[in-house]
């Protein structure tokens, strides 16, 4: 399946141009840099709900990318982490794989971005529910244990956790 892969180059080039300039408003674009402390990852989402593919990490990506949501459908979808508690607006953690294994036992993969966010899109991913998820880093596996019915992952896997959830997806 087509993957949004951002080139690396490209992204070297951006994080360098950022180390030089600390917030959105001097380098016009829609994150800024922050400490280690408040984001793992050293970058924070600040442009609200403008449509980018590093949009919102963190967020509850169903409410719009729901049925009826107001923006385009994804069946499943959210943001991976390293720590488990980080905030929304923290870039999460890029290159691990997402792999889904709906009821029909049909497998999907994506990878996260840069800011450690992922979806599925129905033509590709139509996933039939329930389904199991697991995320791998290195090829190291870590499932979730339970049935998914709920394609809206961070809406469990919030800073502290609902819905018996702890935390973010880690790997
Ligand atoms: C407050 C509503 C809202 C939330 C929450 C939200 N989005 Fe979006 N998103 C939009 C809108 C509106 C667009 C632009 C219209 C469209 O493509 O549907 C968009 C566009 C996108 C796009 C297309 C970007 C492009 O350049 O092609 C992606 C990918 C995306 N969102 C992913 C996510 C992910 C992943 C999350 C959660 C981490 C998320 N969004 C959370 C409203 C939202
Ligand atoms: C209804 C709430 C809920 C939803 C939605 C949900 N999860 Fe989970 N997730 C949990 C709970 C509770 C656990 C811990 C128990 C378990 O493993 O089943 C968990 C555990 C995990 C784990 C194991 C490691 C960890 O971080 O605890 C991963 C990975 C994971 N979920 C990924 C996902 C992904 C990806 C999605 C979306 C496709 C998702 N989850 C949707 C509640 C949810």
């Amino acid at each position: 399946m087509p993957r949004l892969v951002f080139p690396l180059g490209l992204a070297v080039a951006i994080f360098t141009a950022l180390s030089a300039c600390d917030t959105a408003a001097d380098n016009g674009l829609p994150w800024h840099q922050v400490s280690h402390d408040v984001c793992w990852s050293r970058f924070q989402w600040d442009a609200g709900s403008q449509s980018d593919v590093w949009m919102l990490p963190g967020s509850a990506c169903q409410d719009c990318h729901g049925e009826g949501g107001g923006a385009r459908v994804f069946t499943a979808s959210g943001t991976a982490y390293m720590p488990p508690h980080q905030a929304d607006g923290c870039f999460g953690r890029p290159d691990l794989l997402i792999q889904i294994t709906d009821a029909n036992g049909v497998i999907y993969e994506t990878t996260t971005n840069e800011a450690g966010n992922f979806w599925f899109e129905p033509a590709i991913a139509p996933i039939a529910l329930p389904y199991r998820v697991s995320v791998f880093k290195d090829g190291v596996e870590t499932p979730m244990r339970g049935e998914v019915m709920d394609g809206d992952c961070n809406r469990c896997h919030t800073q502290n956790g609902a819905d018996s959830a702890t935390g973010r997806i880690t790997p």
